[in-house]
Formats: C-alpha cells, structure tokens, sequence
C-alpha cells in the first residue's frame, strides 16, 4: 500500500485503518461545481488506470464512491481548504468553495500510488488509497510561481503544462514575465510593431556575460510571442485549475524591445535593437505624455485579457543615466518639480498605480519601487532580499516574497557548478529552497497579514529550452510549494525528503525532467 506522501503537507493528517480501492465499478458522486471538480480528476487518473469513472448524481446500487461536496459547513477552512476522509468502504471530499475542493483532488490523486500519473495504461497495480481523514489550509493566499519567456521565448504548450505542474503543488499564481530588453511576447493589437519587431532578435550572446569581456554571438534569429487569442485561452486554462495568470510589463526599465519597435518610447535619437545580450541596458522608456499615454493604451489589452486583480508593472533595475543626459527628462523634472531621477520614477510609477486603481486593479512591482517613494496603492515584490519586503509591509503595504536567497531558481543547485549546465550565478540548493518564510525577521505579528505570500522564480538567460526549465524549477518548487502552503509548525526538512522520495515517481510518471537529488 502506497504511504501517506502529499507534497505540499497537508495541515493535519490522521491516518486510519485499511485502504480504499479504486476499481472500474467506482462512482464519482458530484453535482454542480463539484461535478466540473469530479471530472478534470477522472480525467487525470483515466490514462493511468485505464478507468473511465463516470461523475454521477447520486450514488448507483453499491457501487463505491468517491464524493465531491461543495458544503457551506466546510466555511471554516476558507476559500481554499478543503477535508478529506478515506475509509475502506468510500471516500468524501469537502470544501465551502471549488479551490478547495481542487485541491482535495490533488490531495486525492497523490494517495493513490505515483504510477497514476503516468500516460499509459499501468498494468499489475492495486490503485489503493490509504485510510486517513485530512483536514488542510493554505498558509498563504499568494502561492506563486514566475515565468520569463522573453530571454527565451516558452512555446504556449509548456505553459500549459507548467500551469498544470503548478496546480499539482497547490500553487495559486502563474506570474508570467512577458516583456524585457531581449523581447516582448505579449500582442497589442493597437501597437503592431511591439510584436512585428519588439518580439525577435537578430541573435543571442554565446555563454555567461561577463562585464568588459569580449562577447561572442550565435547569429541565429530567436524569438515569438503569443496572440491574444492564445493568451485567452492560458488564462482560461490556468483559471480551471484555480490558477490565477499575473501579468508583468516592465516598465520604465527592461524596456529595449519596446523601444527598439517604437523609438520615440526611448530617451536617444538613434535607433536601438532588441537587445541580444543579458545584464540590466540603459534603454529605458522616457517619461513624455505620450509615452504614459503609450503604456496605458497597452495595460488597457493588458487588463481586458487578464482578470486579476494584480497588475505586475516591473520596475525593477532601470538605470537613470539616460534620464540624467536626457534635456527632455531633466525639463520634465523641473516642471514637476521633482528633486531627482529615483522622484521621477516614482512619479512614473505613481501614474500607473492611479490608473490601475482607477479600474479597480491592483499594482505590483519589483521592490526597486520604493526608491523615490512607494506608489499609494502598490504592493511589493521583494527580491533583493528581504528588506525591500519589510520596508513596505512596514509602511502599510502588502507584499510578495520574492527574495533571491530562497526563491531564485535560475541559481545553481549544486555546489558542484562543473557538474551543471551554465547558470547566472548564485547559490540555492534544495535545503536553501526549503527555509524559505515569507514572514521572515523584521514582520512582527502585527503586520504579517500584509506579507500575501511568496514565489519562486526563473529567469531564462540560461535556459533556452522547457526541459531545462523544468530542470532548474524542480524539485525546488515543491519545496517552495511547502512553504508557502504548509503551516509553519508542520515544515520538517527531513520529512519532506521522505515525501519527495514518493513524489519525484510522480513527476517521473509526467516526465518531468526534474535535477535529481543529490
Ligand atoms: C529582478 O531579478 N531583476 C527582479
């Protein structure tokens, strides 16, 4: 019989006495939203098993049964817990809303043995879940994981599929970085050019950059992007598994792509190029009317494609050395009276936030925002470190941990680099993944209610492929799942070991292409 080994750990666990076994004559017994539940998970354990489970009403002549119950009793484990019973002769899952009850299937799907997420039919396997009562809570309501696919382009089959490995992990937020120096991904239908041009480049650099070393190029085109039409039908998809797509349009930094489709975007006279290179490029948007105006226009497609609530405008790493030189930025300071270029990002970013509040959104942004004074309205997302994270939550401001020293999956895993493909640098193996907590020292109790969360990022600089994608994501982002999901009281590093154990077959039956444990 498969042991108890559910990835992120449930809240609470209390195994019970024998198992129930899954057969061909087993019921799933829904109605309503549960019954669209019942179905994605006979869906899910069809391939596997061989079984087609049919999602019934009622329960039929003593066939066994697994329940879906949407129950206003089960209100007290909020919007996105969910209980669980197991016992030989049938099985429940409850929960007051969908969330919950999806991830009570994801619980369910991980008690049955790991060759139930296999492809094909799995022949010889008794398909038994252990008798146990279950009863699970998210920590946090912010469970995310960030994409890049503008240093490499992601086609939108593997976002489909990392959605899915996301939602498998009882992770909530997909934040999709979809614009940046080396291309942008994203169709505006009222800027053509910021996909005719911004979305290719002419070549990549070839190894790691390293300042005033000599760069040697690929010469081959790299690029793409995703229609709106495919963008709809991400943010569809990812909403069925209660997946909710975050945007991010970078902004005023990381913004060559843009610049290079529309000149008049940038600070200089000449033309620039999508950048072919990594590092953080002077290029950024100027802060003309008609630039905020350009950016409005975009996050008008922008807000119209994604339904969440939180906006992600960048803002991070944008160099003031053009605004400095710049007659135009320095004249528009003065008319605004503002001290310095950190005051005029400010102002650019507080425009942003009015017109995002203004529609009933939310921005976020890089903790970079800070400087020159936090918008209003925005929440933060603290990546260099920690810090950037308690100063805004101190200020009264939620936000998102994102620190690089827990959550930067683009880092190395192994202290053994020799043995690893290029990686940008750093440092975080698995154990490092594991002590992440969002509510780290510097939030007191008082304020750890504006600390919504964390997520794990990759960066693609050095990661051309999916497959690598997965490789530098996984395992880390179970651990990161556990972190943001588990109570703190319940986290044991060895215990997860022993559960990854069980679950690395999981992800070898989806053929994740995982780095394996050291
Ligand atoms: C970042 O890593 N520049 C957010």
């Amino acid at each position: 019989m498969s042991k108890i080994a559910i990835v992120p750990a449930p809240s609470r666990v209390v195994p019970g006495n024998g198992a129930f076994v899954l057969t061909p004559e087993t019921v799933l017994v829904a109605v309503g939203p549960a019954a669209e539940v019942a179905a994605m998970f006979a869906e899910q354990i069809a391939p596997a098993t061989g079984f087609t489970l049919p999602v019934v009403a009622v329960p039929q002549d003593g066939r066994p049964v697994i329940a879906f119950v949407l129950d206003e009793a089960a209100a007290g484990l909020g919007a996105e817990g969910y209980g669980l019973t197991v016992t030989p002769s049938h099985v429940t899952a409850r929960a007051a809303q969908s969330a919950g009850l999806f991830y009570a299937a994801q619980s369910l799907r991980q008690l049955l043995p790991p060759e139930v997420f296999r492809s094909t039919p799995v022949e010889g396997i008794a398909w038994t879940m252990p008798a146990v009562e279950i009863e699970d809570v998210p920590r946090f309501r912010w469970r995310g994981a960030m994409l890049d696919v503008c240093r490499h382009f992601m086609p939108k089959a593997f976002v489909l599929r990392y959605i899915d490995l996301l939602a498998l992990h009882k992770l909530n937020v997909f934040h999709w970085h979809l614009t940046d120096d080396q291309g942008w991904r994203i169709e505006i239908k009222k800027y053509p050019r910021l996909t005719e041009v911004g979305a290719w480049r002419k070549e990549t650099l070839v190894g790691r950059m390293q300042r005033d070393a000599e760069m040697t190029f690929d010469g081959v085109p790299h690029g793409g992007f995703y229609t709106q039409d495919e963008i709809r039908e991400v943010v569809a998809y990812a909403q069925a598994r209660h997946v909710t797509v975050v945007p991010e349009i970078e902004m005023p930094g990381h913004a060559q792509a843009a610049i290079a489709a529309y000149p008049e975007l940038g600070n200089l006279t000449e033309p620039v190029d999508v950048r072919t290179c990594w590092g953080i490029s002077e290029n950024v948007f100027n802060v003309e009317e008609s630039t905020i105006a350009f950016l409005q226009d975009v996050l008008d497609e922008v807000l119209e494609l994604f339904p969440s609530e939180f906006i992600h405008v960048g803002g991070d790493e944008a160099p003031k050395k053009q605004w400095r030189e710049s007659p135009a930025a320095q004249a528009r300071m003065q008319a605004l009276g503002l001290h310095d270029e950190e005051e005029l990002q400010s102002y650019f970013i507080r425009r942003m936030d009015a017109y995002l509040t203004a529609k009933g959104r939310r921005l976020l942004g890089w903790d970079e925002i800070l400087e020159g004074g936090l918008a209003e309205n925005a929440t933060v997302m603290s990546w260099r470190g920690v810090r950037g994270g308690v100063a805004a939550v101190s200020a009264g401001h939620d936000v998102v941990m994102a620190p690089n020293s827990h959550t930067y999956f683009d880092y190395y895993q192994s202290a053994d680099r020799d043995s690893e493909p290029l990686a940008i640098g750093g440092f975080l193996p698995l154990e490092g993944a594991y002590a992440f907590d969002p509510v780290c020292e510097g939030i007191d109790a008082e304020h750890a209610h504006h600390v919504l969360g964390g997520q794990g990022q990759i960066w693609t600089e050095y990661i051309a492929t999916p497959e690598h994608v997965e490789y530098m994501a996984f395992p880390r982002l179970c651990a990161l799942a556990e972190a943001v999901w588990t109570p703190a009281e319940g986290r044991d590093y060895a215990d997860f070991l022993a559960r990854l154990a069980v679950h690395l077959r999981r992800l070898d039956g989806l053929n994740v292409h995982y780095h394996p444990l050291e």
